[in-house]
């Protein structure tokens, strides 16, 4: 997010920072090594700086949104470990990712510490509205990392199916980071809820857009691409591009599917047919639509810079390269 600029909240950015190490003080030196290998590899914070602007367009005033923007992040950086482990990828921000390093067995329990100590904070914060929101966003993620192992390889799923995994395995974190802003700031449940629905729908075209980005991004952004199909993931560009095929086509797209290892040669037979039948261009407009309804939900706040700085970070989501 280079391009903007949050200048106004460094400062608190730096106390997030700072929240990290606090928490991984253990008497087990592993957990800190795992979780600051991945946390200081340099992720781009959307979601701790989504969270911390949602409470200053709401009025915020306390303390709070620190230790909460921490614990964001926290989550994530643990879905991101155990998803390496699952999606078995040997990259993450551009560096070897934390499963390649220190095994599946360390990825996983130390995503297991993380997630555990998010709750430990949410609890000594102690606002239930809050904890609902995480434990709730949680909840789902998990439920969409599942649905999404469970329809790997299926070549009948649809649109639908896409839509419901994608918003449950990354949306409602974006959601629950921008409606918890309101929550803390006591603001009106209308508010809470139209942070939500801004949140949810810039989520849904992140991952629209990172999935676009895993067919056709050619550097910065820190993955492999062809990791999806690869892992027999079908995504909306790769959906939409079956749904077009004809009859040879689809036997020709199923049969790389099915493979167990991919050449660069089928990734670019893929490629070729998601290109040729407009199917990135697909997947960007309906990522467009969802950042047209996210903006539309911030009508209701008065014009501010946090405002601009939402509407900012909507449009960042489109042109993204990492
Ligand atoms: C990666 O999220 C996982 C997805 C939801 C696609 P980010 O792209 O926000 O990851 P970092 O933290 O900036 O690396
Ligand atoms: C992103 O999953 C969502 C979560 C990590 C829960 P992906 O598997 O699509 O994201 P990348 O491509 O690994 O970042
Ligand atoms: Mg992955
Ligand atoms: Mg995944």
């Amino acid at each position: 997010m280079q391009n903007i600029s949050f200048d106004y909240i460094e400062n608190e950015l730096k106390k997030v920072e700072e929240q990290f190490e606090k928490h991984l003080i253990t008497e087990t030196p592993l957990i800190h090594k795992v979780a600051e290998y991945v946390i200081s590899s340099g992720g781009k914070r959307i979601r701790p700086i989504l969270l911390i602007v949602a409470s200053k367009l709401c009025g915020y005033d306390g303390n709070d949104h620190i230790s909460l923007a921490a614990v964001i992040e926290f989550i994530h950086t643990a879905t991101l470990l155990h998803d390496d482990v699952v999606d078995n990828a040997p990259l993450r921000r551009g560096k070897a990712s934390a499963n390649i390093i220190f095994g599946n067995e360390a990825a996983v329990l130390v995503g297991d510490y993380l997630f555990a100590k998010s709750f430990k904070v949410l609890s000594d914060i102690n606002n239930i509205k809050v904890i609902k929101s995480y434990s709730d966003a949680t909840t789902l993620m998990a439920e969409g990392e599942v649905k999404e192992l469970v329809k790997t390889a299926d070549i009948k799923t649809g649109e639908k199916d896409y839509l419901d995994i994608i918003i449950k395995k990354t949306a409602v974190l974006f959601a629950c980071a921008s409606e918890v802003g309101a929550i803390i700031a006591d603001k009106e449940e209308k508010c809470a809820k139209k942070l939500y629905d801004y949140g949810l729908n810039i989520g849904i075209a992140f991952q629209l857009m990172d999935d676009t980005l895993d067919y056709i991004s050619d550097k910065e952004f820190g993955k492999f691409i062809g990791n999806d199909l690869k892992e027999g993931k079908l995504t909306l560009p790769l959906i939409h591009a079956i749904e077009m095929a004809n009859q040879d086509e689809k036997e020709v797209i199923t049969n790389i599917i099915y493979k167990k290892r991919l050449t660069s040669k089928d990734l670019r037979t893929v490629l070729s047919l998601v290109k040729s039948y407009g199917s990135i261009d697909y997947t960007i407009s309906k990522a467009k639509d969802a950042i047209k309804k996210a903006k539309k939900n911030l009508d209701i706040f008065p014009d501010s810079k946090y405002k601009n700085s939402l509407i900012d970070i909507a449009d960042y989501i489109i042109e993204r390269k990492l």
